[in-house]
């Protein structure tokens, strides 16, 4: 439970409202053990049930997580419906426990590109948690934040033809109040595993302020521990905005 760690950051101060976390390594994870590579999703799913119950515990507001990238589209087939049949499985099995949480599922991306079983199942978690209000999980699935920001600017460019916006009202309010995290703050925070230093595509907008924070452990042995270190470590930053502090 690593409960040292967590009555830590509760004296060390404010904790991040909004968490990020880019999820990787679970190909190298199942490599270094002569495993396939599905084994090493499925590995994963232990490590966000892990961060799902330690964001609960530390009293983070929303948890978004990147589970499956728009370019994840061109991997080999068969690794796409093993990630596709462990979505379906994850929420199957965890729905239950996550509404008795408090916990509420949005799923952010394109999922006209789901199957049929897939789009069931996620459109089952966001209703069966809609009542959820103790975090917010936000699962980041056929999302790449490139497309996001493109989508965003058609919905604009639709008002103006229609004429319910006038082109100087497009502000960056405007944009942000058309992408998938429009109901929500920008992270305070971003988790990158496996040592990785980019992007890749997510959540290019939002994470302008944000202050990063990347770890060596492979998604997989990913635990709570982890997310208290990076909690911490969070809360020694100076946070300014471009601004000054005095
Ligand atoms: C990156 O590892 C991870 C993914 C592409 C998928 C993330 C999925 C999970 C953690 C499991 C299921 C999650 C939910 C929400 C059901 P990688 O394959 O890119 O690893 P590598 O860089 O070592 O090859």
């Amino acid at each position: 439970m690593a409960p040292d760690l967590l009555a830590r950051i509760k004296r060390q101060g404010a904790v991040p409202r909004h968490i990020a976390i880019i999820m990787d390594g679970n190909g190298r994870w199942a490599r270094e053990r002569h495993l396939p590579r599905p084994l090493g999703h499925r590995a994963g799913m232990k490590a966000v049930r892990e961060v799902v119950e330690g964001a609960i515990a530390a009293g983070v507001e929303v948890l978004t997580l990147f589970a499956f990238s728009e370019e994840n589209w061109q991997r080999p087939p068969t690794e796409i419906s093993a990630l596709m049949e462990l979505l379906e499985e994850y929420i199957a099995a965890e729905v239950e426990e996550l509404r008795q949480q408090g916990v509420r599922v949005h799923v952010l991306g394109d999922r006209a590109r789901l199957g049929p079983g897939a789009r069931a199942a996620v459109e089952r978690v966001e209703w069966e948690t809609r009542d959820g209000a103790r975090l917010v999980l936000n699962l980041c699935i056929s999302y790449s934040s490139r497309a996001e920001i493109a989508r965003a600017a058609r919905l604009l460019a639709e008002d103006v033809l229609k004429g319910t916006k006038r082109l100087e009202e497009i502000d960056e309010e405007a944009v942000q109040e058309r992408l998938y995290t429009a109901p929500w703050r920008d992270p305070d925070l971003l988790i990158r595993t496996s040592g990785e230093r980019r992007l890749s595509n997510f959540l290019l907008w939002q994470l302008a302020y944000t202050e990063l924070y990347i770890t060596p452990l492979l998604w997989p042995d990913v635990t709570r521990r982890e997310l208290f270190e990076a909690i911490l470590d969070y809360q020694r930053r100076d946070r300014r905005f471009g601004k000054v502090t005095v």
